[in-house]
């Protein structure tokens, strides 16, 4: 039944493109060029998988503008950095780890690093918002701030990371490291989609 739907719909389909052109929707095609555009640019982050996966869902909405782009990806790494920082909060309140001060001592600091990290992701949509045209000086100013702080958020995540090095290994370690790195790949591919929508500036 499966195979017969499949047959249908590839037929349908090749009935469709090849037959009747004009009878292409438009926005079909259009929504596919929305769909490439978003697999092309985040070929130039770290992590272009991650990136794909996370972005494909608003291809409708960013359309093949690299500032919405760069935007929406902002946005993920804030919603990450974000449910992160209740993570690790809701560890500090466990008391298991007040036995041992060390491990305490890096959940405390990692709780502030990824505030930090949401107050800097933050500052950056807001920058993203204004309406500058790009090009001008002021977008060269815009970006330049984006890119910031986008960096400093980049390197508040990896000191959480770095503060555990001394503390024994255990599940929670291994579970905040892990988490840790998941919300590091979403900013460095932000941070890649700034710096390529500020190169390209107009585009
Ligand atoms: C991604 O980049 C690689 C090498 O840089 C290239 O071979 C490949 O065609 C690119 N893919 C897309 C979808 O742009
Ligand atoms: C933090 O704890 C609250 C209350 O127990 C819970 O509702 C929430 O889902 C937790 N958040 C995370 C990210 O684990």
């Amino acid at each position: 039944m499966r195979t017969l739907l499949f047959f249908l719909f590839i037929t349908t389909l090749f009935f469709y493109t090849y037959s009747l052109p004009i009878a292409i929707p438009q926005d079909l095609t259009t929504a596919s060029d929305n769909i490439d555009f978003i697999r092309t640019s985040c070929n130039a982050t770290l992590y272009p998988d991650l990136c794909y996966t996370s972005l494909a869902g608003y291809a409708n909405a960013i359309q093949q503008d690299p500032g919405r782009l760069a935007r929406a990806a902002i946005s993920v790494s804030l919603k990450k950095a974000h449910h992160m920082a209740e993570y690790v909060s809701n560890l500090t309140r466990d008391a298991d780890y007040g036995s041992d001060p060390r491990a305490a001592s890096a959940l405390h600091d990692c709780f502030s690093n990824f505030g930090d990290a949401v107050d800097e992701i933050r500052g950056s949509l807001k920058q993203m918002r204004q309406a500058v045209s790009p090009g001008s000086e002021s977008f060269r100013f815009q970006m330049s701030n984006v890119q910031t702080w986008m960096s400093a958020a980049l390197t508040d995540e990896e000191t959480c990371t770095d503060g555990f090095e001394d503390v024994a290994d255990s599940q929670m370690k291994s579970d905040v490291c892990d988490r840790s790195e998941e919300v590091k790949k979403a900013t460095s591919n932000a941070l890649a989609l700034v710096n390529s929508y500020a190169e390209k500036g107009v585009q």
